[in-house]
Protein backbone atom coordinates (compact mmCIF):
# COMPACT_ATOMS: atom_id res chain seq x y z
CA UNK A 1 0.00 0.00 0.00
CA UNK A 2 1.04 3.30 -0.86
CA UNK A 3 -0.29 5.46 1.88
CA UNK A 4 1.54 3.06 4.98
CA UNK A 5 -1.43 3.25 7.12
CA UNK A 6 -2.03 -0.32 6.27
CA UNK A 7 -0.28 -3.75 6.19
CA UNK A 8 -0.83 -5.30 2.54
CA UNK A 9 0.11 -8.94 3.21
CA UNK A 10 0.43 -10.98 0.14
CA UNK A 11 0.25 -14.82 1.06
CA UNK A 12 0.61 -16.24 -2.36
CA UNK A 13 2.18 -19.56 -0.79
CA UNK A 14 0.11 -20.47 1.99
CA UNK A 15 1.80 -22.30 4.33
CA UNK A 16 1.41 -26.17 4.33
CA UNK A 17 -0.11 -26.61 7.34
CA UNK A 18 -2.91 -23.75 6.44
CA UNK A 19 -5.66 -26.11 6.16
CA UNK A 20 -4.81 -27.65 9.41
CA UNK A 21 -4.86 -23.72 10.90
CA UNK A 22 -7.59 -22.75 9.38
CA UNK A 23 -9.27 -25.95 10.27
CA UNK A 24 -8.24 -25.77 14.27
CA UNK A 25 -9.22 -21.95 14.66
CA UNK A 26 -12.93 -23.13 12.94
CA UNK A 27 -12.95 -26.18 15.83
CA UNK A 28 -11.46 -23.82 18.56
CA UNK A 29 -14.41 -20.83 17.89
CA UNK A 30 -17.11 -23.75 17.56
CA UNK A 31 -15.99 -25.25 20.97
CA UNK A 32 -16.04 -21.15 22.85
CA UNK A 33 -19.12 -20.60 20.67
CA UNK A 34 -18.87 -16.70 20.90
CA UNK A 35 -21.76 -13.83 21.34
CA UNK A 36 -23.77 -13.58 18.42
CA UNK A 37 -22.40 -11.37 15.41
CA UNK A 38 -24.12 -10.87 11.97
CA UNK A 39 -22.57 -11.56 8.26
CA UNK A 40 -24.26 -10.58 5.28
CA UNK A 41 -22.80 -12.20 2.20
CA UNK A 42 -23.63 -10.84 -0.95
CA UNK A 43 -23.45 -13.13 -4.19
CA UNK A 44 -22.86 -12.08 -7.90
CA UNK A 45 -22.36 -14.46 -10.87
CA UNK A 46 -22.28 -18.41 -11.05
CA UNK A 47 -24.04 -20.67 -9.35
CA UNK A 48 -20.38 -21.80 -8.18
CA UNK A 49 -20.14 -18.55 -6.59
CA UNK A 50 -23.77 -19.14 -4.98
CA UNK A 51 -22.34 -22.30 -3.24
CA UNK A 52 -18.97 -20.85 -2.40
CA UNK A 53 -20.94 -18.13 -0.42
CA UNK A 54 -22.78 -21.27 1.58
CA UNK A 55 -20.12 -22.79 2.04
CA UNK A 56 -18.49 -19.34 3.92
CA UNK A 57 -21.62 -18.60 5.91
CA UNK A 58 -21.03 -22.16 6.89
CA UNK A 59 -17.40 -21.11 7.96
CA UNK A 60 -18.90 -18.44 9.81
CA UNK A 61 -21.11 -20.06 12.08
CA UNK A 62 -18.76 -21.85 14.20
CA UNK A 63 -17.41 -18.40 14.68
CA UNK A 64 -20.80 -17.08 16.04
CA UNK A 65 -21.88 -15.37 13.05
CA UNK A 66 -25.22 -15.93 11.47
CA UNK A 67 -26.06 -14.09 8.08
CA UNK A 68 -28.59 -10.90 7.82
CA UNK A 69 -30.16 -9.78 4.70
CA UNK A 70 -29.10 -6.53 5.53
CA UNK A 71 -25.59 -5.16 5.34
CA UNK A 72 -26.84 -2.39 7.69
CA UNK A 73 -27.33 -4.61 9.67
CA UNK A 74 -23.53 -6.50 9.85
CA UNK A 75 -20.52 -6.86 11.40
CA UNK A 76 -18.75 -8.48 8.83
CA UNK A 77 -19.82 -8.00 4.84
CA UNK A 78 -18.67 -10.49 2.31
CA UNK A 79 -18.97 -9.28 -1.46
CA UNK A 80 -18.86 -12.64 -3.18
CA UNK A 81 -17.59 -10.89 -6.74
CA UNK A 82 -17.65 -12.06 -10.74
CA UNK A 83 -15.73 -11.00 -13.54
CA UNK A 84 -16.81 -12.40 -15.88
CA UNK A 85 -17.66 -9.60 -17.68
CA UNK A 86 -17.11 -5.69 -17.30
CA UNK A 87 -20.68 -4.55 -15.87
CA UNK A 88 -20.20 -7.76 -12.93
CA UNK A 89 -17.22 -6.36 -12.17
CA UNK A 90 -18.22 -2.64 -11.87
CA UNK A 91 -21.24 -3.26 -9.70
CA UNK A 92 -18.78 -4.54 -6.72
CA UNK A 93 -17.14 -0.63 -6.45
CA UNK A 94 -20.46 0.84 -6.71
CA UNK A 95 -21.84 -1.23 -3.65
CA UNK A 96 -18.35 -0.77 -2.17
CA UNK A 97 -19.35 2.64 -1.88
CA UNK A 98 -22.60 1.71 -0.80
CA UNK A 99 -21.04 0.49 2.35
CA UNK A 100 -18.19 3.17 3.07
CA UNK A 101 -20.89 5.17 4.04
CA UNK A 102 -22.83 2.55 5.88
CA UNK A 103 -19.45 1.42 7.73
CA UNK A 104 -17.87 5.39 7.88
CA UNK A 105 -21.06 6.39 9.70
CA UNK A 106 -20.90 8.39 12.92
CA UNK A 107 -21.74 5.87 15.64
CA UNK A 108 -21.91 3.16 13.83
CA UNK A 109 -20.31 0.07 15.29
CA UNK A 110 -17.52 -1.62 14.20
CA UNK A 111 -17.62 -2.98 10.39
CA UNK A 112 -15.33 -5.45 8.15
CA UNK A 113 -15.59 -5.81 4.43
CA UNK A 114 -14.22 -8.41 2.79
CA UNK A 115 -13.81 -8.72 -1.25
CA UNK A 116 -14.16 -12.56 -2.36
CA UNK A 117 -14.75 -14.44 -5.38
CA UNK A 118 -13.23 -13.94 -9.05
CA UNK A 119 -12.92 -9.50 -9.00
CA UNK A 120 -10.99 -9.94 -5.67
CA UNK A 121 -8.64 -12.96 -7.66
CA UNK A 122 -8.24 -10.83 -10.90
CA UNK A 123 -7.89 -7.42 -9.71
CA UNK A 124 -6.85 -7.52 -5.59
CA UNK A 125 -4.15 -4.99 -5.72
CA UNK A 126 -6.52 -2.81 -7.37
CA UNK A 127 -9.24 -2.80 -4.93
CA UNK A 128 -6.72 -2.21 -2.06
CA UNK A 129 -5.69 0.81 -3.83
CA UNK A 130 -9.46 1.86 -5.03
CA UNK A 131 -11.42 0.72 -1.99
CA UNK A 132 -9.38 1.65 1.16
CA UNK A 133 -12.66 0.62 3.08
CA UNK A 134 -12.06 -2.97 2.27
CA UNK A 135 -10.41 -4.99 5.20
CA UNK A 136 -10.20 -8.53 3.42
CA UNK A 137 -9.50 -9.39 -0.46
CA UNK A 138 -9.62 -13.66 -0.78
CA UNK A 139 -9.58 -15.51 -4.23
CA UNK A 140 -12.13 -18.00 -4.74
CA UNK A 141 -9.44 -20.89 -4.02
CA UNK A 142 -8.73 -18.86 -0.56
CA UNK A 143 -11.86 -18.71 1.49
CA UNK A 144 -11.58 -21.01 3.61
CA UNK A 145 -9.30 -19.22 5.41
CA UNK A 146 -11.77 -16.63 6.00
CA UNK A 147 -11.81 -17.64 10.18
CA UNK A 148 -8.35 -17.37 10.50
CA UNK A 149 -8.23 -14.40 8.87
CA UNK A 150 -10.64 -12.70 10.66
CA UNK A 151 -8.52 -14.41 13.97
CA UNK A 152 -5.81 -12.61 12.97
CA UNK A 153 -7.44 -9.62 12.08
CA UNK A 154 -8.66 -9.15 15.56
CA UNK A 155 -4.96 -9.57 16.89
CA UNK A 156 -2.77 -7.82 13.98
CA UNK A 157 -5.24 -5.28 12.50
CA UNK A 158 -4.59 -4.67 9.04
CA UNK A 159 -5.61 -5.76 5.78
CA UNK A 160 -4.82 -8.53 4.19
CA UNK A 161 -4.73 -10.20 0.31
CA UNK A 162 -5.13 -14.07 0.23
CA UNK A 163 -5.38 -14.51 -3.63
CA UNK A 164 -3.15 -18.25 -4.03
CA UNK A 165 -4.72 -21.32 -5.75
CA UNK A 166 -4.58 -23.66 -3.06
CA UNK A 167 -7.45 -25.53 -3.90
CA UNK A 168 -7.00 -29.11 -2.65
CA UNK A 169 -6.25 -27.46 1.08
CA UNK A 170 -9.51 -25.90 0.76
CA UNK A 171 -11.58 -28.88 -0.41
CA UNK A 172 -9.94 -30.19 2.80
CA UNK A 173 -11.21 -27.72 4.88
CA UNK A 174 -14.47 -27.59 3.20
CA UNK A 175 -14.81 -31.07 3.58
CA UNK A 176 -15.20 -30.56 7.56
CA UNK A 177 -17.39 -27.85 7.61
CA UNK A 178 -20.03 -30.00 5.43
CA UNK A 179 -21.08 -32.21 8.31
CA UNK A 180 -21.74 -28.75 10.88
CA UNK A 181 -23.68 -27.10 8.08
CA UNK A 182 -25.80 -24.67 9.97
CA UNK A 183 -27.75 -23.82 6.38
CA UNK A 184 -31.00 -25.78 5.87
CA UNK A 185 -30.32 -26.30 1.98
CA UNK A 186 -34.20 -27.97 1.64
CA UNK A 187 -34.73 -30.40 -0.86
CA UNK A 188 -31.80 -29.65 -3.24
CA UNK A 189 -28.47 -28.47 -3.36
CA UNK A 190 -25.17 -28.03 -5.24
CA UNK A 191 -22.73 -30.04 -4.88
CA UNK A 192 -18.78 -28.50 -6.16
CA UNK A 193 -16.91 -31.85 -7.63
CA UNK A 194 -14.78 -29.82 -9.96
CA UNK A 195 -13.29 -26.08 -10.20
CA UNK A 196 -10.85 -24.16 -12.62
CA UNK A 197 -10.20 -24.25 -16.29
CA UNK A 198 -7.95 -25.23 -18.58
CA UNK A 199 -9.71 -24.75 -21.47
CA UNK A 200 -8.16 -20.96 -22.68
CA UNK A 201 -11.23 -19.22 -24.22
CA UNK A 202 -10.00 -16.41 -25.44
CA UNK A 203 -12.83 -14.61 -24.36
CA UNK A 204 -12.59 -15.81 -20.72
CA UNK A 205 -11.23 -14.86 -17.45
CA UNK A 206 -11.89 -18.10 -15.52
CA UNK A 207 -8.69 -20.03 -15.96
CA UNK A 208 -6.75 -16.70 -14.51
CA UNK A 209 -9.39 -16.23 -11.66
CA UNK A 210 -10.22 -19.79 -10.66
CA UNK A 211 -6.77 -21.49 -11.91
CA UNK A 212 -6.35 -25.01 -13.25
CA UNK A 213 -8.72 -27.94 -13.74
CA UNK A 214 -8.75 -29.48 -10.42
CA UNK A 215 -11.16 -32.46 -9.43
CA UNK A 216 -12.43 -33.72 -5.70
CA UNK A 217 -12.21 -37.01 -5.09
CA UNK A 218 -15.25 -39.32 -5.91
CA UNK A 219 -14.95 -40.95 -2.29
CA UNK A 220 -15.54 -37.20 -0.61
CA UNK A 221 -18.24 -36.25 -3.04
CA UNK A 222 -20.13 -39.73 -2.52
CA UNK A 223 -20.06 -38.93 1.53
CA UNK A 224 -20.87 -35.46 0.56
CA UNK A 225 -23.83 -36.34 -1.18
CA UNK A 226 -25.07 -39.11 1.18
CA UNK A 227 -24.75 -36.65 4.24
CA UNK A 228 -27.17 -34.27 1.95
CA UNK A 229 -29.71 -37.00 1.33
CA UNK A 230 -29.94 -37.81 4.75
CA UNK A 231 -30.84 -34.60 5.85
CA UNK A 232 -33.94 -34.90 3.14
CA UNK A 233 -32.01 -33.61 0.18
CA UNK A 234 -33.40 -35.19 -3.07
CA UNK A 235 -31.67 -33.56 -5.83
CA UNK A 236 -28.22 -32.56 -6.40
CA UNK A 237 -26.45 -30.62 -9.01
CA UNK A 238 -22.74 -31.67 -9.31
CA UNK A 239 -20.99 -27.77 -10.28
CA UNK A 240 -17.80 -27.29 -11.93
CA UNK A 241 -16.85 -24.74 -14.42
CA UNK A 242 -15.84 -27.82 -16.52
CA UNK A 243 -17.93 -30.04 -15.09
CA UNK A 244 -17.69 -32.86 -17.38
CA UNK A 245 -13.33 -32.79 -17.44
CA UNK A 246 -14.41 -34.46 -13.51
CA UNK A 247 -11.82 -37.15 -13.06
CA UNK A 248 -10.51 -39.32 -10.13
CA UNK A 249 -10.39 -42.57 -8.23
CA UNK A 250 -13.40 -44.16 -7.96
CA UNK A 251 -13.68 -45.45 -4.32
CA UNK A 252 -10.05 -47.57 -5.17
CA UNK A 253 -12.53 -49.04 -8.18
CA UNK A 254 -10.15 -47.49 -11.21
CA UNK A 255 -10.45 -44.18 -13.14
CA UNK A 256 -13.75 -42.48 -12.77
CA UNK A 257 -15.25 -39.81 -15.48
CA UNK A 258 -18.29 -37.80 -14.80
CA UNK A 259 -20.91 -40.95 -15.97
CA UNK A 260 -19.49 -42.93 -13.40
CA UNK A 261 -19.78 -40.96 -10.49
CA UNK A 262 -23.56 -40.11 -11.66
CA UNK A 263 -24.43 -43.45 -11.54
CA UNK A 264 -22.40 -44.12 -8.21
CA UNK A 265 -24.72 -41.27 -6.69
CA UNK A 266 -27.73 -42.59 -8.50
CA UNK A 267 -27.24 -46.02 -5.73
CA UNK A 268 -27.49 -43.29 -2.75
CA UNK A 269 -30.41 -44.34 -1.34
CA UNK A 270 -33.06 -40.93 -1.15
CA UNK A 271 -31.32 -39.22 -3.66
CA UNK A 272 -33.75 -39.10 -6.91
CA UNK A 273 -32.04 -36.51 -9.30
CA UNK A 274 -28.78 -35.85 -10.58
CA UNK A 275 -27.96 -32.55 -12.53
CA UNK A 276 -24.45 -31.35 -13.42
CA UNK A 277 -23.15 -28.13 -14.84
CA UNK A 278 -21.50 -26.85 -16.79
CA UNK A 279 -20.17 -29.09 -19.28
CA UNK A 280 -17.59 -28.33 -22.62
CA UNK A 281 -18.58 -30.05 -25.64
CA UNK A 282 -15.07 -31.29 -25.75
CA UNK A 283 -15.10 -33.52 -22.44
CA UNK A 284 -18.67 -35.08 -23.12
CA UNK A 285 -17.30 -38.53 -23.37
CA UNK A 286 -19.21 -41.54 -24.46
CA UNK A 287 -19.57 -42.58 -20.70
CA UNK A 288 -21.62 -39.80 -19.98
CA UNK A 289 -24.34 -40.39 -22.84
CA UNK A 290 -24.12 -43.60 -22.31
CA UNK A 291 -25.30 -42.86 -18.17
CA UNK A 292 -27.63 -40.22 -19.82
CA UNK A 293 -29.74 -42.60 -21.63
CA UNK A 294 -29.34 -45.22 -19.09
CA UNK A 295 -29.86 -43.89 -15.80
CA UNK A 296 -33.61 -42.53 -14.76
CA UNK A 297 -32.14 -40.32 -12.40
CA UNK A 298 -30.17 -38.38 -14.20
CA UNK A 299 -32.07 -35.37 -15.47
CA UNK A 300 -32.92 -34.76 -18.67
CA UNK A 301 -31.70 -31.50 -19.01
CA UNK A 302 -28.07 -30.31 -20.43
CA UNK A 303 -26.30 -27.45 -20.42
CA UNK A 304 -23.52 -27.33 -23.42
CA UNK A 305 -22.50 -24.03 -24.19
CA UNK A 306 -21.46 -23.74 -27.91
CA UNK A 307 -20.32 -19.45 -28.05
CA UNK A 308 -21.39 -19.68 -31.27
CA UNK A 309 -22.04 -21.05 -34.90
CA UNK A 310 -18.96 -19.97 -37.23
CA UNK A 311 -15.82 -22.21 -37.73
CA UNK A 312 -13.91 -18.88 -38.15
CA UNK A 313 -14.98 -17.63 -34.65
CA UNK A 314 -14.91 -21.23 -32.81
CA UNK A 315 -11.25 -21.22 -33.72
CA UNK A 316 -10.55 -17.67 -32.61
CA UNK A 317 -12.62 -17.92 -29.43
CA UNK A 318 -9.79 -21.61 -28.74
CA UNK A 319 -12.99 -23.09 -28.13
CA UNK A 320 -11.11 -26.79 -29.49
CA UNK A 321 -14.24 -27.82 -31.99
CA UNK A 322 -15.98 -26.77 -35.15
CA UNK A 323 -19.98 -25.75 -35.77
CA UNK A 324 -20.10 -29.77 -37.32
CA UNK A 325 -18.50 -31.36 -34.27
CA UNK A 326 -21.13 -29.46 -31.75
CA UNK A 327 -24.05 -30.71 -34.61
CA UNK A 328 -23.14 -34.48 -34.32
CA UNK A 329 -21.92 -34.26 -30.66
CA UNK A 330 -26.03 -33.19 -30.14
CA UNK A 331 -27.21 -36.12 -32.21
CA UNK A 332 -25.58 -38.68 -30.45
CA UNK A 333 -26.78 -37.24 -27.09
CA UNK A 334 -30.30 -37.23 -28.79
CA UNK A 335 -29.87 -41.14 -29.55
CA UNK A 336 -29.09 -41.53 -26.49
CA UNK A 337 -31.82 -39.57 -24.52
CA UNK A 338 -34.48 -38.37 -27.20
CA UNK A 339 -36.26 -36.00 -24.68
CA UNK A 340 -33.12 -34.02 -23.39
CA UNK A 341 -33.88 -30.39 -22.86
CA UNK A 342 -30.92 -28.29 -24.64
CA UNK A 343 -29.52 -25.35 -23.17
CA UNK A 344 -26.45 -23.40 -24.15
CA UNK A 345 -23.92 -19.93 -23.53
CA UNK A 346 -23.85 -17.53 -27.01
CA UNK A 347 -21.63 -14.76 -27.43
CA UNK A 348 -22.17 -12.19 -29.93
CA UNK A 349 -20.14 -9.66 -31.12
CA UNK A 350 -16.70 -11.58 -30.79
CA UNK A 351 -13.64 -9.61 -32.12
CA UNK A 352 -13.87 -10.42 -36.08
CA UNK A 353 -17.04 -11.41 -36.21
CA UNK A 354 -19.10 -10.36 -39.20
CA UNK A 355 -22.52 -10.43 -40.60
CA UNK A 356 -21.80 -13.73 -42.24
CA UNK A 357 -20.46 -15.69 -39.33
CA UNK A 358 -23.33 -14.07 -36.96
CA UNK A 359 -25.83 -15.89 -38.96
CA UNK A 360 -24.02 -19.12 -38.48
CA UNK A 361 -24.77 -19.19 -35.34
CA UNK A 362 -28.58 -18.80 -35.91
CA UNK A 363 -28.39 -21.39 -38.22
CA UNK A 364 -26.78 -23.54 -35.58
CA UNK A 365 -29.60 -23.12 -33.51
CA UNK A 366 -32.20 -23.43 -35.56
CA UNK A 367 -30.54 -26.80 -36.57
CA UNK A 368 -30.13 -27.98 -32.93
CA UNK A 369 -33.18 -26.16 -30.63
CA UNK A 370 -32.61 -25.58 -27.46
CA UNK A 371 -34.68 -25.21 -24.43
CA UNK A 372 -33.15 -22.15 -22.96
CA UNK A 373 -30.02 -20.65 -23.06
CA UNK A 374 -28.19 -17.71 -21.87
CA UNK A 375 -26.76 -15.03 -24.45
CA UNK A 376 -24.04 -12.09 -24.18
CA UNK A 377 -22.96 -9.18 -25.83
CA UNK A 378 -19.18 -9.50 -25.61
CA UNK A 379 -16.97 -8.05 -23.13
CA UNK A 380 -13.77 -7.32 -23.59
CA UNK A 381 -11.59 -8.69 -20.54
CA UNK A 382 -8.14 -7.04 -20.09
CA UNK A 383 -5.45 -9.73 -20.02
CA UNK A 384 -7.46 -12.19 -22.12
CA UNK A 385 -6.47 -12.93 -26.02
CA UNK A 386 -9.64 -11.64 -27.05
CA UNK A 387 -8.78 -8.31 -25.68
CA UNK A 388 -5.66 -7.95 -28.02
CA UNK A 389 -7.26 -8.70 -30.91
CA UNK A 390 -8.47 -6.63 -33.89
CA UNK A 391 -12.14 -6.45 -35.38
CA UNK A 392 -13.86 -5.14 -32.43
CA UNK A 393 -17.32 -4.72 -32.95
CA UNK A 394 -19.47 -1.22 -32.41
CA UNK A 395 -21.53 -1.54 -29.28
CA UNK A 396 -24.78 -1.25 -31.64
CA UNK A 397 -23.56 -4.08 -33.89
CA UNK A 398 -23.22 -6.50 -30.54
CA UNK A 399 -27.15 -4.93 -29.28
CA UNK A 400 -28.52 -5.51 -32.85
CA UNK A 401 -27.09 -9.11 -32.71
CA UNK A 402 -28.26 -10.11 -29.20
CA UNK A 403 -32.17 -8.94 -29.97
CA UNK A 404 -31.95 -11.10 -33.25
CA UNK A 405 -30.29 -14.10 -31.31
CA UNK A 406 -32.52 -13.45 -27.93
CA UNK A 407 -35.41 -13.58 -30.43
CA UNK A 408 -34.96 -16.90 -31.89
CA UNK A 409 -33.95 -18.36 -28.54
CA UNK A 410 -36.89 -17.06 -26.75
CA UNK A 411 -39.28 -18.50 -30.04
CA UNK A 412 -37.52 -21.85 -28.99
CA UNK A 413 -38.00 -21.87 -25.16
CA UNK A 414 -41.59 -20.90 -26.10
CA UNK A 415 -41.91 -23.97 -28.18
CA UNK A 416 -40.53 -26.14 -25.88
CA UNK A 417 -42.51 -25.23 -22.83
CA UNK A 418 -45.36 -25.50 -24.88
CA UNK A 419 -44.84 -29.07 -25.90
CA UNK A 420 -45.21 -29.91 -22.19
CA UNK A 421 -48.76 -28.99 -22.43
CA UNK A 422 -50.95 -32.12 -21.92
CA UNK A 423 -47.91 -34.31 -20.31
CA UNK A 424 -48.10 -35.56 -16.92
CA UNK A 425 -44.68 -35.07 -15.00
CA UNK A 426 -43.05 -35.77 -12.04
CA UNK A 427 -42.29 -32.53 -10.15
CA UNK A 428 -39.92 -31.66 -7.40
CA UNK A 429 -41.73 -29.31 -5.01
CA UNK A 430 -39.21 -27.04 -3.59
CA UNK A 431 -40.85 -24.07 -2.19
CA UNK A 432 -43.92 -21.69 -1.69
CA UNK A 433 -45.34 -19.91 -4.44
CA UNK A 434 -46.74 -16.54 -4.22
CA UNK A 435 -50.32 -16.98 -4.36
CA UNK A 436 -51.94 -18.86 -1.18
CA UNK A 437 -52.23 -22.42 -1.23
CA UNK A 438 -50.22 -22.38 -4.39
CA UNK A 439 -46.54 -24.37 -4.73
CA UNK A 440 -43.30 -23.88 -6.85
CA UNK A 441 -41.12 -27.06 -8.32
CA UNK A 442 -39.18 -28.29 -11.01
CA UNK A 443 -39.64 -30.33 -14.20
CA UNK A 444 -37.32 -33.25 -14.96
CA UNK A 445 -36.09 -30.46 -17.56
CA UNK A 446 -35.74 -27.62 -15.23
CA UNK A 447 -38.98 -25.82 -16.12
CA UNK A 448 -40.73 -24.13 -13.11
CA UNK A 449 -43.85 -25.32 -12.48
CA UNK A 450 -46.64 -23.96 -10.04
CA UNK A 451 -49.30 -25.81 -8.75
CA UNK A 452 -51.82 -25.40 -6.04
CA UNK A 453 -51.00 -28.36 -3.05
CA UNK A 454 -50.75 -28.38 0.13
CA UNK A 455 -47.27 -27.60 2.04
CA UNK A 456 -46.52 -30.91 3.09
CA UNK A 457 -45.58 -31.79 -0.44
CA UNK A 458 -42.81 -29.49 -0.63
CA UNK A 459 -39.40 -31.80 -0.65
CA UNK A 460 -41.78 -34.50 -2.75
CA UNK A 461 -41.82 -35.81 -6.00
CA UNK A 462 -45.38 -35.55 -7.45
CA UNK A 463 -47.08 -36.86 -11.11
CA UNK A 464 -48.46 -33.17 -11.84
CA UNK A 465 -50.30 -32.47 -15.25
CA UNK A 466 -49.23 -29.75 -17.30
CA UNK A 467 -52.59 -27.61 -18.26
CA UNK A 468 -50.59 -24.26 -19.68
CA UNK A 469 -47.46 -22.25 -19.64
CA UNK A 470 -47.05 -18.55 -18.38
CA UNK A 471 -44.26 -16.48 -19.33
CA UNK A 472 -41.72 -18.33 -17.44
CA UNK A 473 -43.45 -21.52 -16.44
CA UNK A 474 -45.07 -24.15 -16.45
CA UNK A 475 -48.86 -24.23 -15.01
CA UNK A 476 -49.98 -27.44 -13.23
CA UNK A 477 -52.55 -29.91 -11.46
CA UNK A 478 -52.29 -32.36 -9.29
CA UNK A 479 -54.65 -34.96 -9.66
CA UNK A 480 -55.68 -36.08 -6.01
CA UNK A 481 -54.50 -39.61 -6.24
CA UNK A 482 -51.04 -38.21 -6.62
CA UNK A 483 -51.25 -35.85 -3.62
CA UNK A 484 -52.10 -38.73 -1.81
CA UNK A 485 -49.36 -41.24 -3.16
CA UNK A 486 -46.70 -38.17 -2.66
CA UNK A 487 -48.14 -37.94 1.05
CA UNK A 488 -48.40 -41.50 1.33
CA UNK A 489 -44.57 -41.50 0.28
CA UNK A 490 -43.57 -38.94 2.79
CA UNK A 491 -45.03 -40.54 5.73
N1 LIG B 1 -17.93 -11.62 -22.76
C1 LIG B 1 -19.20 -12.08 -22.86
N2 LIG B 1 -19.60 -13.25 -22.36
C2 LIG B 1 -18.66 -14.02 -21.76
N3 LIG B 1 -18.74 -15.23 -21.19
C3 LIG B 1 -17.54 -15.55 -20.70
N4 LIG B 1 -16.65 -14.56 -20.95
C4 LIG B 1 -17.33 -13.60 -21.61
C5 LIG B 1 -16.97 -12.35 -22.15
N5 LIG B 1 -15.72 -11.88 -22.09
C6 LIG B 1 -19.96 -16.03 -21.18
C7 LIG B 1 -19.77 -17.35 -21.95
C8 LIG B 1 -19.71 -18.36 -20.84
C9 LIG B 1 -20.61 -17.74 -19.80
C10 LIG B 1 -20.45 -18.24 -18.41
O1 LIG B 1 -20.31 -16.36 -19.85
O2 LIG B 1 -20.91 -17.56 -22.76
O3 LIG B 1 -20.14 -19.65 -21.24
FE1 LIG C 1 -14.14 -19.94 -19.74
FE2 LIG C 1 -13.87 -21.47 -21.91
FE3 LIG C 1 -13.08 -22.38 -19.51
FE4 LIG C 1 -15.71 -22.10 -20.02
S1 LIG C 1 -14.29 -23.49 -21.09
S2 LIG C 1 -14.64 -21.44 -18.14
S3 LIG C 1 -15.71 -20.29 -21.32
S4 LIG C 1 -12.18 -20.67 -20.63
Amino acid sequence: MADGRHTLLNRLDPPPAAAAQARASAGTAAAQRPSARKVHIKTYGCQMNVYDSRRMADLLAPLGYAETDAAEDADLVVLNTCHIREKAAEKVYSELGRLRRIKEAPGRRPMKIAVAGCVAQAEGPEIAARAPVVDFVLGPQSYHRLPELIARDAREKGRVLETGFDVEAKFDVLKDVYGAAAANEGPTAFVTVQEGCDKFCTFCVVPYTRGAEVSRPGSAILEEARMLADRGVREVTLLGQNVNAWASDGDGQGAWGLGELCRALARIDGLDRIRFTTSHPRDMDDGLIAALGEEPKLMPYLHLPVQAGSDKILKAMNRGHDADHYVRLIDRIRAARPDIALSGDFIVGFPGESEADFEATLDLVREVTFASAFSFKYSRRPGTPGAAMGGHAPEDTKADRLKRLQALLEEQRVAFNAATVGRRLPVLFEKPGRRAGQLVGRSPYLQPVHAMGPHGLIGEIVEVDIVGTTPNALAGEMAGEAIAAAEKGAA
